[in-house]
């Protein structure tokens, strides 16, 4: 049967702009998916539809709309415009990117809610729902913030928490606030709609589901049968619905009542597929029924409480016929030097200053293979760790095969290759090929790019490139170009490393997937195919002996390691020597000393350590970060010093930094400064910040940020 792929990413909301963990998991599914479009099953190809969207509904987007003046689809509309030259910057190739505020989506979404509703797994109950009384609305679990009643980590949302993935209420969380005013939410009544979760049928369902073997991570089996508990007591109703004014997708027959974003948003996986199929005249239906399909979802392990409980949930009940296909791959995060990443925060890594550095995004590829394997393990992105990888690896092994044959060819040979081997060249390429125990390595790397484990995938060609470099050491094509008596030899010993070399190229490619078609043409390979890559047939040599091949280019520069201090968010220089720690607080800055010599800011009169000691300044993390309508200068900053509440401090550095570039970032506070009563609200502290002495001269005000490992709470001094 030739298999069918229907493989997708998490739906990104459509907010923001991609951040580096967007693109881990994109260039993961990206990797697995090209790997299986080289696959053949019998004489047919794969097929593999490879879909994405963005994630559009809900209160977060609505709000940042109307800040922006304009309506949630002109603001959802500029956010998917900027998604292609990320996509295509890292070679991510979907099939299709659409969007969940669709057509398609409100009919799939209303069609498996009716279903549902049919199926007596729907349900009405009046429940107390958070209300934010200073903006007068019903707050979405996204836009509430505590602490998490299980592992007690701060700043957690609503729904679930990122630290330990459990999944509540947000009336669970302890010391709530709401994201937009801070203020303490209050429980108002509100009829809502309910999937009923608790009932039987799904216990019965998702036991069975989750420990079909080999459908899910066994860290996952284990952790959802945590949440399933003994006869599935612990599986709790699932609210589907928002009051308006809310952007979704309205509930059929419920006025005014709209599904929570959650609810359509994994639908949106069927609706760009469904567009897709409309396009390419397939047979949505029919590809949906077929048993060769399979479904196949790429997700982090923030999200797997909706992927592993409420969808396969939703699709059994509401009939899907490939829910005995579906899979779920989670992965981890990302971690930049260790420090954790969350997809709402700041990153460490812009993937768009990576590529306008003029940074390969290759090198991401690979490096990022090279640390992946089938497990919900965290992956640690660190610049020297990257430099030395990507360098050893990709030029020092694998380019550097062809760098230092292919011009031999090219000069000698008029670009033709040996028309046979001898027996050594030929005992070389099986050593580098063939395990010592009679196993063909491209049989295992495909398994374990099959099963996931690319990092094992990349080592074991890895371990090919190796064998090949040692064959080329021991015969020294440029001694062997010396000697006009030793031109077969030097042409033998070429061959067989260029065949060897495409042997890689054709293995790596899933990875680096532009420097193997600059391979291709090189080699005059129409396209490569992993057929070729089979040793038994002869298949790896066959189609190299004595073909014409092109002029060889350098494939891939090494990476520069000045690169990687460009790439970290830095906190941005202050001009030096000009600039001396100043208050960048709510108060107006104290009146500048006249400059000294050397252009900086006259010291202050000396004080004694017990003078410093007065001032207690702490590490807070910002939490949250808006602009302060009404003042051209502040930013209001809801600061987490670990004192189990929050406070509200205004910071004059707008003209610096845009909220959202503060969010989730670490600074240093003055924590036992006198709260200051001011025209927009209270002031509870003060943040560090450093201006030059003459600001019209050199203007620019620079937060404190403290480096990776420092904790809210921590006291500096
Ligand atoms: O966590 C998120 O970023 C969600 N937008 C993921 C949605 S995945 C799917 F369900 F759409
Ligand atoms: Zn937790």
């Amino acid at each position: 049967m030739t298999r069918k792929l229907f493989v997708t990413t998490a739906l990104p909301y459509a907010n923001a702009a991609f951040h580096i963990g967007h693109m881990m998991e994109y260039i993961q599914a990206d990797i697995w998916v090209r790997f299986q479009r080289m696959q053949r099953d019998g004489d047919a190809p794969r097929t593999v539809h490879f879909v994405g969207a963005d994630d559009t509904h809900g209160t977060p987007i609505m709000i940042a709309a109307e800040k922006e003046g304009i309506t949630p689809q002109e603001f959802v509309a500029k956010i998917a415009a900027g998604r292609a030259q990320y996509l295509d910057g890292f070679h991510i190739a979907f099939d299709n990117w659409y969007s969940t505020d669709s057509p398609e989506n409100v009919e799939l979404s209303q069609g498996i809610y009716r279903k549902l509703r049919d199926a007596g797994l729907i349900q009405t109950k009046i429940v107390p729902r958070f209300y934010d009384p200073v903006k007068g609305m019903f707050l979405a679990d996204r836009n509430i913030k505590g602490e998490c009643p299980v592992c007690h980590a701060k700043d957690q949302y609503g729904d679930n928490c990122e630290v330990c993935g459990a999944a509540y209420q947000p009336t669970e969380l302890i010391n709530p606030f709401s994201v937009f005013t801070n203020a303490t939410p209050i429980l108002k009544d509100s009829e809502q709609y309910f999937f009923k979760l608790s009932d039987p049928r799904c216990y019965e369902f998702l036991k069975e589901w989750l420990n079909t073997p080999g459908r899910l991570q066994p860290e996952m089996v284990n952790k959802v049968s945590e949440w399933l508990g003994e006869a599935g007591e612990k599986l709790a109703d699932w609210d589907i619905s928002r009051d308006a004014p809310y952007f979704g997708i309205p509930i059929p027959d419920a006025p005014g009542k709209f599904f929570y974003v959650w609810l359509d948003a994994p639908v949106g996986y069927l609706a760009s597929l469904k567009n897709y199929c409309d396009k390419q005249g397939i047979d949505f239906n029919d590809l949906l029924n077929d048993p060769a399909t399979e479904q196949i979802h790429f997700i982090g392990k923030d999200i797997v409480s909706f992927h592993l409980l409420f969808w396969p949930a939703m699709l059994k009940f509401a009939g899907h016929p490939v829910i005995d296909k579906l899979k779920v791959n989670v992965h981890g995060h990302l971690t930049v030097n260790n420090e954790k990443m969350s997809k709402s925060r700041g990153t460490g890594i812009s993937p768009l200053r990576y590529l306008n550095l003029g940074m390969n995004p290759e090198w991401l590829r690979y490096y990022i293979a090279f640390k992946l394997n089938s497990k919900v393990e965290d992956l640690d992105f660190t610049g020297e760790d990257f430099v030395a990888r990507v360098n050893s690896d990709l030029i020092g092994k694998y380019v550097n095969i062809a760098s230092r044959c292919a011009g031999f060819i090219a000069k000698k040979f008029d670009g033709k290759l040996a028309a046979s081997l001898s027996e050594g060249a030929q005992g070389w390429i099986k050593r580098a090929l063939v395990t010592a125990d009679g196993v063909e390595r491209q049989a295992s790397i495909a398994a374990n790019f099959e099963a996931r484990e690319f990092g094992k995938a990349l080592r074991e060609i890895m371990e090919i490139a190796d064998i090949t470099n040692q064959y080329v050491d021991e015969n020294k094509p440029w001694i062997l170009a010396k000697d006009e008596a030793k031109i077969a030899e030097l042409h033998d010993v070429c061959t067989a490393a260029l065949i060897l070399f495409r042997q890689l190229t054709i293995l790596l490619s899933p990875v680096l997937p532009g420097v193997a078609a600059n391979v291709a043409k090189f080699l005059n390979d129409e396209q490569l195919v992993w057929a070729d890559t089979d040793v038994a047939s002869g298949a790896v040599s066959q189609a190299m002996l004595g073909r014409t091949i092109g002029a060889y280019s350098h494939l891939m520069t090494r990476v520069d390691a000045k690169m990687i201090e460009e790439l970290f968010d830095a906190p941005a220089p202050a001009a030096a020597p000009a600039a001396t720690a100043a208050a960048a607080a709510a108060a107006p800055a104290a009146t500048l000393a006249a400059p000294a010599a050397g252009d900086i800011e006259a010291l202050a009169p000396e004080i004694k350590i017990d003078d410093f000691a007065k001032v207690d300044l702490r590490i807070a993390r910002i939490v949250n970060c808006e602009h302060v309508d009404g003042s051209d200068k502040l930013l209001r900053l809801t600061l987490d010093a670990g004192e189990g509440r929050h406070r509200n401090v205004f910071s004059g550095i707008k003209s610096m930094y845009k909220p959202e570039e503060l969010v989730g970032k670490l600074t240093v506070l003055v924590a036992n400064l006198a709260p200051r009563k001011m025209k927009f609200g209270v002031s509870e502290g003060m943040v560090l910040a450093a201006s030059a002495a003459d600001e019209k001269a050199k203007p620019g005000i620079y937060i404190l940020h403290p480096w990776p490992g420092a904790e809210p709470g921590m006291r500096i001094g």
